[in-house]
């Protein structure tokens, strides 16, 4: 379909929903470049596709998987009301100029009767005191789900956003072990102009709530001013105790092992929760 503005002639992407789909698509399309995303695209996700389209101009092509993959969610609350907008999806790809998105059923992707494998986990997915602590299972189902759109797909490279941070780091070791020609990139994360970090679920922010979340961008930039990382960590959670933010954890971990700060570069990672939403964020620390 390629529909026309005055300005503008957009060739819309190709919808890939089942792996037949897939595999007709992928006996012509050559090098992939993958984003794998849940979908609720926004300005952050329309980054890493742009960046996608960057890094298989003339030797391939982009392709945006979008799939709420079940296994990762220990909420099913949760799972079951995270945003569906397949028709948005494909007009920010088509904008941003993926030439596939890949949407696959569930059952496509977890077969009834076939066992889709768990990679073991790479140590930076069971850091104490982080996402495992929080969302026990959570990185097997992302690992789960990662390793097997890789081996649907096949890409050459997938990108990543940082926003995810210790998903990034655990992606990355997981793929260096055991799909090793697939090279990881990852992107800054895309905020708000008041700082917000993107993600889609800022949509179910109580505009009250809208307003204190600023609270997390503010504590990491307020920690990346001071001296010691447990100084940061207790200046974090005091912006949060003070803007009524729910703290699960404000810490300054190694950025590439998430273990306690020892040397080389840093990062300061926060999750909290507003309501019933739960938004994490992360910058490189000291930012000066
Ligand atoms: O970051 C996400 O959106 C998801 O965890 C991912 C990597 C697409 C796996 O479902």
């Amino acid at each position: 379909m390629t529909r026309r503005s005055a300005l503008l002639i957009l060739e819309a992407v190709e919808l890939l929903t089942s792996n037949r789909d897939l595999d007709r698509f992928r006996a012509s399309s050559g090098d992939v470049v993958l984003i794998p995303t849940m979908g609720a695209l926004h300005a952050g996700h329309e980054s890493l596709v742009r960046k996608g389209v960057e890094l298989a101009r003339g030797r391939g092509i982009c392709m945006v998987w979008v799939f709420v993959n079940p296994t990762q969610f220990n909420d099913p609350a949760d799972y079951a009301r995270y945003p569906k907008t397949l028709q948005a999806d494909v007009d920010l790809c088509t904008r941003a100029g993926a030439a596939a998105v890949f949407a696959p059923s569930a059952p496509d992707i977890y077969p009834p009767n076939q066992q889709i494998p768990v990679p073991s986990l790479p140590e930076q997915a069971t850091r104490p005191g982080l996402e495992d602590a929080h969302r026990p299972g959570h990185f097997a189902g992302v690992c789960q789900v990662v390793l097997r759109f890789f081996d649907l797909i096949r890409p050459r490279c997938a990108v990543f956003g940082e926003k995810d941070w210790q998903q990034l780091q655990v992606v990355r070791a997981m793929t260096k072990r055991d799909r090793p020609e697939i090279e990881i990139v990852g992107m800054p994360t895309v905020r708000e102009p008041d700082g917000l970090a993107m993600s889609s679920r800022n949509r179910f922010l109580a505009p009250g709530d809208r307003q204190k979340a600023l609270a997390i961008s503010r504590a990491l930039v307020g920690a990346g001013r001071v001296k010691t990382p447990a100084e940061a960590e207790a200046a974090m959670r005091s912006t949060l105790r003070d803007a009524g933010v729910e703290t699960e954890y404000a810490v300054v971990r190694d950025a590439a092992t998430l273990l306690a700060p020892a040397t080389g570069a840093l990062r300061a990672l926060i999750a909290a929760r507003l309501g019933a939403v739960r938004l994490i964020d992360n910058v490189l620390w000291p930012s000066i």
